[in-house]
């Protein structure tokens, strides 16, 4: 890229909030100090904020003459349970704590573009800037939605952003329809009778009905689900006993699933279940599933994703904007908000060298060079969808 594709002066305090957020990582629900500095900023620019959402949630208004037309952007807040390992001069200053996943960075973008469209007001209409809490492991889109964020902040469509290691910079890539899977957990408990090694027959034995369990639960994904369409059923732990000579009384399974429509994830869960309590009751033990849908899948509406696509050529050129994106079997806490609203999820490309390790990685950091590309895309966005007259 050779023109600058958005002011340097906003750049340059892009590259400072984001290396300031990313010496302080702050997990789920715990974003005090991030949502501080995002509420503190956007004020100092005029814009209506909101505290407090989903309990470390902020929401900004920003309004431009008189069009009900409305729009919202997304982004993230929150870092992971990780040590660091990047040794950047902008480390993490907190043990086991980092942001590995770049929200440090979409946060910084989206702040880009609201100093920016506070500042040039080019469009008609109103803008909400979402920063929400919690993407990682619990959700917090979820609990922004539960707790009223478009009752309290409509939006006629809602977009939001990622960044992607191994993407060039300045490419972007986006599908309509299922983009990320829907991740669910679940908790299997099987309870037998404990004994001794050599005396099975006194037992009832929860190591051997476990491992059938496991087995047979691979047979859903090859068996009964649609070859045509995707699934996943990982069992990612197995604890159960303690030596050598003794059947344990007690084995506890767990893991994740994931798919992309709504009625795989209900044959999934169903399947588990009878397989589980069937297996379970030919080996006279007892099984208990604990099974929680914990992030739907995210699924970008189709007008949505063109005015995404438009929006993102226009900016780097059509060539460098994959439309059609493979679907990746990764969650997102977006799809909650794309559940209630139409709007379109985009990856952003993160580099190959330099931006190029991937995410939840010790060493990932996010690359600063497409802070402008972001905030220029959320920008355009904007001022193409409310256009004035
Ligand atoms: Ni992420």
């Amino acid at each position: 890229m050779n023109k600058p594709v958005f002011p340097e002066e906003i750049v340059r305090d892009m590259t400072e909030w984001r290396r300031d957020i990313h010496r302080h990582p702050e997990t789920a629900f715990e974003e005090e100090r991030t949502a501080r500095i995002v509420a503190g900023l956007l004020e100092s620019w005029g814009i209506e904020v909101h505290r407090g959402l989903a309990r470390t949630g902020v929401v900004g208004t920003l309004k431009v003459g008189s069009s009900p037309r409305c729009i919202g952007l997304r982004a993230d807040l929150d870092a992971l349970d990780l040590e660091e390992m990047t040794n950047v001069p902008w480390s993490s200053t907190i043990r086991g704590k980092m942001h590995a996943c770049g929200h440090d960075g979409h946060t910084a973008m989206l702040l880009g573009a609201a100093r920016y469209l506070a500042e040039t007001r080019r469009f008609d209409g109103t803008v909400r800037f979402i920063f929400q809490p919690a993407e990682e492991n619990v959700a917090g889109g979820r609990r922004m939605i539960e707790d009223g964020l478009f009752e309290l902040f409509p939006v006629d469509a809602v977009y939001g952003m990622h960044n992607m290691p191994g993407l060039p910079v300045g490419e972007f890539a986006i599908r309509k329809g299922p983009l990320m899977a829907a991740a669910d957990f679940f908790r299997l408990k099987i309870t037998g009778r404990g004994g001794h090694g050599a005396f099975p027959h006194e037992s009832r034995d929860p190591i051997v009905a476990a491992a059938q369990i496991v087995s047979a639960w691979q047979g859903i994904v090859s068996r009964n689900t649609d070859p045509m369409k995707a699934a996943v059923i990982s069992v990612t732990r197995i604890h159960g006993g303690e030596t050598g000579n003794v059947i344990p009384e007690e084995v506890e399974l767990a893991g994740t699933t994931r798919s992309f429509e709504p009625a795989v994830q209900d044959m999934i869960e169903e399947r588990m279940r009878i397989t589980a309590e069937g297996i379970a009751l030919a080996c006279g033990v007892a099984a208990e599933l604990e099974y929680e849908r914990r992030y739907c899948a995210t699924i970008n509406s189709e007008r949505e994703t063109e005015v995404a696509v438009k929006t993102a050529a226009a900016l780097v050129g059509r060539g460098q904007v994959n439309a059609d994106t493979p679907p990746v079997m990764g969650a997102e806490d977006f799809g909650w908000m794309l559940r209630e609203r139409p709007g379109a999820f985009i990856f952003i490309g993160n580099g190959t060298e330099k931006g190029g390790c991937m995410i939840h990685n010790p060493h990932y950091d996010f690359n600063d060079d497409i802070l402008p590309l972001g905030a220029a895309y959320w920008c355009r966005l904007v001022e193409g969808q409310l256009g004035k007259g």
